[in-house]
């Protein structure tokens, strides 16, 4: 044999024994094993870990914006909200986060693109599960498309305040409603292979002082409304991770709260993916590690070398430390990050427009319809007048961290007003091509009406423009924008208004309009959606997931609790060393949230929670309960108009009298469509714990025997089918 072939042969023979030696590569890094559960893979992968490393898994390593000087380790982050290390040697990546919550944020800043899906609460006006599936995928593609691993949305605070700044960025006020449909989209964000979240947990329910509140608020109430909705969303989507809020909860700060975090989270709901602190939330080292914070966001003020420290004096035992990082493993395997890292790729633009502008269809809710002025008749109309600030060229999205940049723009400032290039002007035109579309801004309301006279019709685009970080100062639309609508709707009464709002609004002008469309902040389609509703290409489905009252007297709390500004001072509450709350906000409508409320006060609204109207009407008959294997309410859904439409079908029960309940509550919907005509038998199974009451004093749900009556409608004030049933 030649020499050289020998000297191949044996190094061929080395190679293998020196392989068999050490094992194959799934020996090597048994983590690897893709047949292993994530719990499994996460023990083996915390074995190897040094000390560093782990501490490494812990913390953020700064945002850009964020005060003080850039972080070591700055470069490494992909331009989202944060980051954690990875562990390179052993095939761990790093999670890079990006907020998301109607669409990846910091695009302008990262020169990329990233589609506006309409704000979350209109997502939840929806009321369909599918439709929250396909939003969650879709921002899960595009975060995966721009570099990041990890998605921060999935916000389900209840909208116990409706001038708070963030409703846009939840599910409304109804837990189950919210729990579910914010599930459903984290199940669907996660199946992309990101890690999933919800927050902001919890009772963050106000944006000022959001810092130094407060939250105090009975237990029952907690687990029946606010706890609910994210034990429901947790259930249901099974997120990787829970941020915990800035507030204090009944005396303790929400990030190292023991109660929230390990009591209820860990041990009541058996959460396995790990906390993460909002930005700025950690307070403390030992205490918040012994609460069951995991990670420090966005820096390592607490959770770096302080961490490091207390646990090598003892202070956070080894095991502790330890069932943080093994948690923080654990949803990288659970959610397919270690096993299909990211690709960077070019976000899906078409396919982006085209799903938000379903969405926006599904989520945009009729709420008058004065003598079928809808939808418009192409035909029959000669000359539209188009009203309102900026609705030649667009509509206003959310601000905040929910930020989505919109192209063709520029980098929007913290808090500025950010108008998506969707325009009303161009939908409206593109519909009505036979008639003459003129534009006013409505800067001049006399100019506006004058417009409005010699128009068929005028529709007036009008704005609330909320955000993080703010709270309305009440639920009147701003820029006398009422005024405007006035004098429009006097000198023309065939006056549609279309409301692109976050939260509700009151509307004084209401009896003198013809048609209102609650539009929310509808993304990047969303003048197309809106134009296809007034045109009649799509009949409107949507129904309100808030109640809109009729003035703010009306509301649990007339006037906001706010901060004096000596509380406002942060600095102040960190002089000690320990943080405490500087001033209290008292949740005391207890249960009483959102419709409940009002239903229990005997007060009207102005439109109820579920209300929605749709071209076609819909007719409710035959009702049956069973109570064989849990609840099932049985009925026939007819659609008794004239062309094919979706209801949204209600079931409340209210509970027996000694339960202590408001009068009634949501315990189930089916989201159904149907031609002219057409009859469907609809069956829907109650959960029994939707049924139930948290049992403070036992600390657990229980289901009170005693009558119980299911109602069945089209909202949550009408309800035409009613059944008594009786529970043992
Ligand atoms: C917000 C969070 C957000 C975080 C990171 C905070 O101000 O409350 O919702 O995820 O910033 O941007």
């Amino acid at each position: 044999m030649p020499r050289r072939l020998r000297w191949v042969k044996i190094s061929l023979l080395t190679f293998a024994l020196l392989l068999a030696a050490k094992g194959s590569p799934a020996q090597q890094r048994p983590w690897m094993d893709t047949s292993l559960s994530p719990d499994q893979r996460a023990d083996l992968a915390l074995k190897e870990l040094t000390l560093d490393e782990k501490i490494d898994l812990l913390h953020g390593n700064g945002m850009r914006g964020w005060a003080g000087a850039p972080h070591r380790n700055a470069l490494l982050g992909n331009g989202g909200a944060g980051f954690v290390l990875g562990v390179p040697r052993l095939g761990i990546p790093m999670i890079q986060m990006s907020d998301a919550a109607y669409g990846v944020r910091s695009s302008a800043e990262n020169g990329r693109y990233s589609t506006a899906l309409p704000s979350n609460i209109a997502g939840a006006a929806s009321w369909d599960t599918q439709a929250a599936c396909e939003y969650g995928a879709l921002i899960g593609r595009e975060l995966r498309a721009q570099g990041f691993n990890m998605t921060l949305g999935g916000g389900v605070n209840l909208a116990r305040e409706l001038r708070n700044g963030r409703n846009f960025e939840y599910q409304g006020e109804d837990p189950i409603l919210a729990g579910t449909m914010v599930g459903n989209r984290i199940k669907c964000e996660q199946a992309q292979h990101v890690i999933g979240d919800t927050k902001h947990f919890a009772v963050n329910d106000q944006e000022t002082g959001r810092e130094e509140v407060n939250s105090v608020i009975g237990k029952r109430a907690m687990r029946e409304s606010d706890l609910l909705a994210f034990q429901i969303a947790i259930e249901i989507g099974k997120p990787g991770a829970v941020m915990c809020s800035y507030n204090a909860l009944n005396g303790d700060y929400a990030c190292e709260n023991r109660w929230l975090l390990t009591d209820v989270l860990r041990k009541d709901w058996n959460f396995k993916g790990f906390v993460v602190s909002d930005w700025g939330a950690t307070h403390s080292t030992v205490k918040a590690s012994a609460a069951g914070l995991d990670i420090e966001q966005p820096l390592e003020d607490y959770y770096g070398e302080k961490l490091k420290q207390a646990v090598q004096i003892g202070k956070v035992p080894m095991a502790e430390l330890d069932e943080h990082v093994r948690r923080v493993l654990r949803s990288e395997f659970a959610a397919g990050i270690v096993d299909d890292p990211v690709r960077k790729s070019v976000v899906d633009v078409e396919g982006g427009f085209a799903v938000s502008q379903r969405l926006a269809e599904q989520s945009a809710v009729l709420l008058k319809n004065e003598g079928g002025l809808l939808p418009l008749d192409k035909n029959k109309i000669h000359s539209i007048a188009v009203i309102g600030p900026h609705a030649d060229t667009g509509m206003i999205s959310g601000g905040g961290s929910a930020q989505v940049d919109p192209p063709a723009g520029y980098q929007p400032v913290w808090k500025s007003h950010v108008w998506f290039p969707t325009s009303p002007l161009k939908a409206v035109s593109a519909h009505a091509t036979g008639a003459s579309v003129q534009f006013s801004s409505g800067g001049n309301p006399a100019e506006a009406a004058e417009l409005a006279k010699k128009s068929d019709v005028a529709l007036v685009f009008v704005y609330q423009w909320t955000s993080e970080d703010f709270d309305l100062p009440n639920l009147s639309l701003p820029e006398n924008q009422d005024a405007l609508i006035e004098q429009v709707a006097a000198a023309n009464p065939h006056t549609i208004v279309v409301l692109e709002t976050g939260s509700a609004v009151t509307m004084p002008w209401f009896s003198k309009v013809g048609g209102v469309l609650e539009a929310w902040f509808a993304g990047s389609k969303g003048a197309d959606a809106v134009a296809n509703i007034l045109f009649g290409d799509i009949n409107p489905s949507g129904k309100l997931p808030i109640t809109f009252p009729r003035s703010e007297r009306d509301m649990p709390h007339p006037t906001m609790t706010l901060p004096t500004p000596e509380q406002l001072d942060k600095s102040a509450v960190m002089k000690t060393g320990e943080a405490k709350a500087t001033f209290e906000v008292h949740y005391d409508e207890d249960l009483k949230v959102g419709y409940k409320w009002y239903d229990a006060e005997h007060k009207e609204v102005l439109f109820p929670f579920g209300f929605g109207l749709s071209y076609s009407t819909f007719g409710y008959y035959g009702l049956k309960l069973s109570s064989a294997n849990g609840v099932t309410v049985n009925f026939t859904l007819k659609n008794t108009g004239k062309r094919q439409g979706m209801e949204v079908a209600q079931v409340y029960a209210s509970l027996p009298q000694t339960s202590g309940e408001p009068p009634k509550r949501l315990v189930g919907w089916s989201k159904v469509s149907l031609q002219p005509g057409e009859s469907r038998d609809v069956s829907i199974t109650i959960d029994p714990r939707y049924l139930s009451i948290y049992d403070e004093q036992g600390d657990a749900w229980k289901l009170l025997p005693g009558e119980y009556m299911l109602s069945v409608g089209g909202s949550s004030r009408d309800l035409p089918l009613q059944e008594k049933i009786r529970l043992k």
